[in-house]
């Protein structure tokens, strides 16, 4: 519900309100918050600087638009549906890999790293998206699967056709341990892979264990050959002379693995595949890491447009994710999984968090998000199972009113929830297969998008989408909420377009207000505005005041609501504010 127009008849009358002019926060405030409001605009965009003030939307090709009939999404099918992305009002999109793959990781198992997979189109339509993007100002970020390729990449098939093959080395291969001429022995160590099992793969022909941290059929690079970094730069620069805009850099703490071999240490209890829990403590974050960052960001670099790189790395805390910032010099966005993956609605943790953000070390500009293709959809994350969809509203606000770069999820804007397979038969995630019924694979998060409520969703002519549509399509689609202007879909527009005409929001300090258990409340301000979000993260009315000690109070300034999820009811003074359960208030100090 938009309410904009009595929220402000009600502060019209109202003899106490906010003074903007002097808006401080408390000493608590201060405490936790990183930054001070006489440094407000420090952090202001500088150059072209395009990533810090953009929204950028995800994109699983294959489930996005297919263009063809085939059941699958595609390169032409994401074009057509460029004029939606620009008016919802992103700026960007991330495609997940669409190279050719034999597709056991559904594209994350590369088999040429500079060509389209004909199940997605050819180079041409590709050119085409990237001119056509342009032209609504959508700028393409390519996904780079930088720690392994498939075992199809005619660089693994040289690599595994000899002991002496010149590319042997671009891989990791080690002798198993009591190996004979005749018995392959047991693996080098005790490594794990993240999809089960161990990480070593016996290969018959030349008699040695190659390392995979993720599928069989995903070996990894050996990033200590000199020539492998040739390779992967190589593809950078291809990618870049065809105007993309950067990089979203794939499973980048994994690149380096312990030369000695170190077995990790066990950890209790066992995965959803019957392993034992082990600490990747071994293949996780070598410092080498950073090399490879800094050497990918002066590749990048030499292109005009300030090309941006985005890390996925589920870094354990924000000390470990600060690092990926560098000093300035590895990537500017690193996705923010702490954020991500709180999993509840904590006002607490979600403020503890946030301040610890505003605070790195390196002063990096945050990357948020909730849903992507490998985690099950914030609308069901998040939601209680009665107020879904109200609670997706407020994750909304929550996303783009925070100072960051966000980034979307497809379908996230509609409500999409996760559905996942009802019978091992029907999924095609290989790991849902290997740990069924504990882990149901990622099938759930990838259906296709939801256009309209008929029988394929809008999403293709075919009879069998790859995926299922989900049953929920037949409310929750683009046709049905863009005419209903209290639809999921039409908050993120408001929103989006909100980020757009408020500098508070997209480039303002943050600063946390009060300590309430339920209300994470904060500061967005600019050099000459304030923007104050309420968040009510529980299902009990609450009600919020702000204390002389949060802001400064005296009789002639205004709060003006700008956005909110639900009516507040009339009787609105900023020093007693009614949130109903799971509201979201954004409102400008004047
Ligand atoms: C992270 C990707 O997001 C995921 O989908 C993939 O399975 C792994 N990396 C391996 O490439």
């Amino acid at each position: 519900m938009h309410w904009t127009k009595s929220f402000v008849a009600a502060i019209a009358g109202c003899a106490l309100s906010l003074s903007i002019g002097t808006l401080a926060p408390t000493a608590s405030a201060q405490a936790s918050a990183p930054t001070s409001l006489a440094e407000a605009g420090k952090d202001q965009p500088t150059g072209s600087e395009w990533w810090r003030h953009a929204v950028i939307y995800e994109i699983y090709p294959r489930s996005f638009q297919d263009s063809n009939g085939d059941g699958v999404g595609d390169i032409k099918g994401i074009t057509a549906r460029l004029d939606y992305l620009h008016d919802l009002g992103i700026d960007a999109i991330w495609i997940t890999p669409m190279y050719p793959s034999p597709g056991i990781d559904y594209g994350y198992d590369i088999s040429d790293y500079t060509a389209i997979d004909p199940e997605y189109g050819t180079m041409a339509d590709f050119d085409n998206l990237v001119a056509e993007a342009k032209k609504r100002d959508i700028r393409v970020i390519m996904d780079y699967v930088i720690n392994h390729t498939s075992d199809q990449n005619k660089w693994f098939l040289e690599s595994r056709s000899s002991r002496d093959n010149p590319k042997r080395d671009w891989y990791v291969w080690r002798d198993g341990k009591g190996e004979t001429a005749t018995d392959k022995g047991q693996p080098p160590n005790n490594w794990q892979s993240w999809f089960g099992h161990s990480a070593w793969q016996w290969d018959e022909k030349t008699r040695q264990y190659y390392y995979h941290y993720f599928y069989v059929q995903q070996p990894d690079l050996n990033w200590r050959n000199p020539d492998v970094h040739k390779a992967m730069d190589g593809v950078l620069d291809f990618w870049m002379k065809r105007g993309v805009a950067g990089f979203r850099i794939d499973a980048v703490s994994r690149l380096y693995e312990d030369p000695n071999l170190h077995d990790d240490p066990y950890l209790s209890g066992r995965n959803a595949y019957g392993d034992r829990n082990i600490q990747h403590k071994y293949t996780d974050d070598l410092p080498q890491v950073h090399d490879v960052l800094k050497e990918v960001r002066s590749v990048v670099d030499k292109y005009p447009g300030d090309p941006v790189l985005v890390t996925e790395a589920d870094e354990p805390n924000v000390q470990a994710l600060s690092k990926m910032y560098g000093n300035g010099d590895e990537v500017q966005l690193p996705m923010d999984f702490q954020i991500a993956d709180v999993n509840e609605l904590s006002a607490p943790r979600f403020r503890e968090l946030f301040n610890q953000i505003e605070n790195n070390s390196a002063h990096g500009q945050p990357e948020y998000f909730f849903s992507n293709h490998d985690q099950p959809r914030q609308w069901d994350r998040y939601g209680d199972g009665v107020h879904n969809d109200q609670i997706a509203k407020l994750m909304a606000v929550l996303e783009l009113t925070t100072r960051g770069t966000p980034q979307m999820y497809y379908g996230e804007e509609l409500g999409m929830r996760t559905t996942d397979p009802a019978r091992i038969e029907d999924v095609h995630d290989p790991i849902g297969k290997l740990g069924w019924p504990k882990e149901k694979g990622r099938d759930g998060e990838r259906t296709p998008m939801q256009w309209t409520s008929s029988q394929e969703a809008g999403f293709t002519t075919a009879t069998k989408p790859w995926l299922p549509i989900p049953p929920s399509a037949s409310k929750y689609n683009v046709e049905a909420e863009s005419k209903n202007p209290n639809s999921i879909l039409n908050t993120y527009k408001e929103l989006l377009a909100l980020r757009k005409s408020e500098p508070a929001l997209r480039d303002g300090v943050q600063i946390s207000i009060g300590n309430d258990s339920d209300v994470f409340a904060y500061l967005r301000r600019s050099r000459d505005e304030s923007i104050i979000v309420l968040l009510n993260m529980s299902s009990k009315e609450k009600v919020f005041a702000f204390r002389p000690g949060d802001v400064q109070l005296n009789d002639s300034s205004t709060l003006r609501p700008l956005y909110s999820s639900t009516r507040v009811g009339e009787s609105i003074s900023p020093a007693h504010v009614v949130l109903p359960p799971f509201a979201a208030v954004v409102a400008k100090a004047q």
